[in-house]
């Protein structure tokens, strides 16, 4: 895939609590967009040579099963240590025989820009032996002493470190070695101030805002809605019917005694084909005529409910989930209010998130006014499924 990426290891301490989170799960395991961290952290190096992954001792077979179901290559799991420097001397350990290039990246980074990754690769190749990204310290800095400020400092003298930092691979082992020899290891919080500590000069690039570390829970909300944000789609669907002269009228999943039937192929349930309809477009994925074909037996009798259940699996198929819709109904009759939280209820979860009705008249005017039929009009937002690249 990025064929500079050969040659490079890259390990990925994830065996830490996450004590600050506070989730009833280690922070690795805990799903940004729905995928467990680790998976999208590891998924961000494709083409990399192998991913050593550090878990928590009671989690290496859980963390190799979901590894797997993300289709991450080439993956070993480890048993981590009691600190993230003494899961990555574990992974170390790991690395296959020929890499050259060693990656270090939190799997509490999971929004990491490819492009992040292929400066620090290309630092590298271009002849660095340790490599950290940085981004700019925007806030002024002050030095504390409990709470009196006791200096203040120039913050353009400061960057803040970011990962996945690079080095080749006899760097880090040695750093690693001096610092365990010196008892240094345990509190190392990143690398490559253990390869400044043996004199390895250490070179920047360019890290990305994006690239957010997850300590706290409202570092994990704002991934999320910004995950949230990356890949949502809006749908408008629109259908009429006539009443017919007999039968008993289907509407937003319900029958209303009383009220003549729609007339129209399947059940006539005006409201959620402009439903199917609404979601089926913001998918991209035409609309109810050409998926159900007006002509095709098997749907000539098929209720509303069951064309909305389906649509909503083809949408999932497709990669898309739906997260709102709302649908308007309009006509004099029925008079929908009394049973719109029925309606929605029933609805909502067959969609599984909450969908709203409304019903209106026409005062009078045009069709609906005259009582010849009802028209329905839906809005959705759909977002794409657990993608990877949540920030992308
Ligand atoms: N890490 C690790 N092994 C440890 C501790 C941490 O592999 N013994 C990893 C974490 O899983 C994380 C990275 O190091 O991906 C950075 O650590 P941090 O953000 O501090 O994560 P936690 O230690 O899990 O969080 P906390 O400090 O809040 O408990
Ligand atoms: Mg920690």
């Amino acid at each position: 895939m990025e064929p500079h990426r050969t040659g490079t290891t890259v390990i990925i301490p994830a065996a830490g609590s996450g004590i600050r989170l506070g989730a009833e799960i280690p922070k690795a395991f805990v799903h940004v967009d729905g995928v467990p961290m680790l998976a999208l952290s590891a998924r961000a190096f494709s083409g990399c040579d192998a991913v050593i992954l550090a878990a928590p001792a009671r989690h290496v077979r859980d963390a190799s099963e979901i590894l797997t179901a993300a289709g991450v290559d080439h993956a070993v799991v480890v048993a981590g240590g009691s600190s993230r420097a003494e899961s990555i001397e574990k992974a170390l350990a790991a690395v296959p025989a020929g890499t050259q290039y060693v990656l270090v990246h939190d799997a509490a980074r999971p929004a990491v820009p490819a492009a992040v990754i292929d400066r620090v690769i290309r630092a590298l190749h271009d002849g660095a032996e340790a490599v950290v990204p940085v981004v700019p310290v925007t806030d002024s800095l002050k030095q504390v002493s409990g709470d009196v400020v006791v200096a203040h400092a120039d913050r353009s003298r400061f960057a803040r470190a970011q990962t996945p930092q690079g080095f080749r691979l006899d760097t880090l082992r040695r750093a690693y070695a001096s610092a365990r020899a010196s008892g240094r290891l345990a509190d190392a919080t990143d690398d490559v101030s253990l390869a400044a500590d043996i004199g390895v000069p250490v070179t920047t690039v360019a890290g990305d805002e994006a690239n957010v570390k997850v300590t706290t829970a409202a570092d994990l909300t704002s991934l999320q809605r910004h995950a949230s944000a990356a890949d949502v789609r809006s749908g408008i669907g629109t259908d009429v019917h006539a009443f017919a002269a007999d039968g008993q009228l289907a509407l937003a999943g319900l029958t209303w005694p009383g009220v003549p039937a729609l007339a129209g192929h399947s059940d006539g349930d005006a409201a959620l084909h402009a439903l199917c309809d609404a979601f089926l477009a913001a998918a991209g994925l035409g609309d109810l005529g050409q998926q159900f074909g007006v002509d095709d037996p098997e749907w000539a009798g098929a209720s509303g409910l069951r064309l909305l259940e389906v649509t909503v699996q083809m949408l999932a198929t497709a990669g898309w989930q739906p997260v709102s819709a709302q649908v308007q109904v309009i006509g004099n009759r029925p008079r929908f209010a009394p049973r719109r939280a029925e309606a929605q209820q029933l609805v909502s979860a067959v969609v599984g998130v909450d969908v709203f009705f409304s019903a209106t008249t026409t005062d009078g005017l045009g069709f609906p006014g005259r009582g010849e039929g009802i028209a329905a009009t839906a809005t959705v937002l759909i977002r794409r499924r657990g993608a990877g690249q949540v920030l992308a």
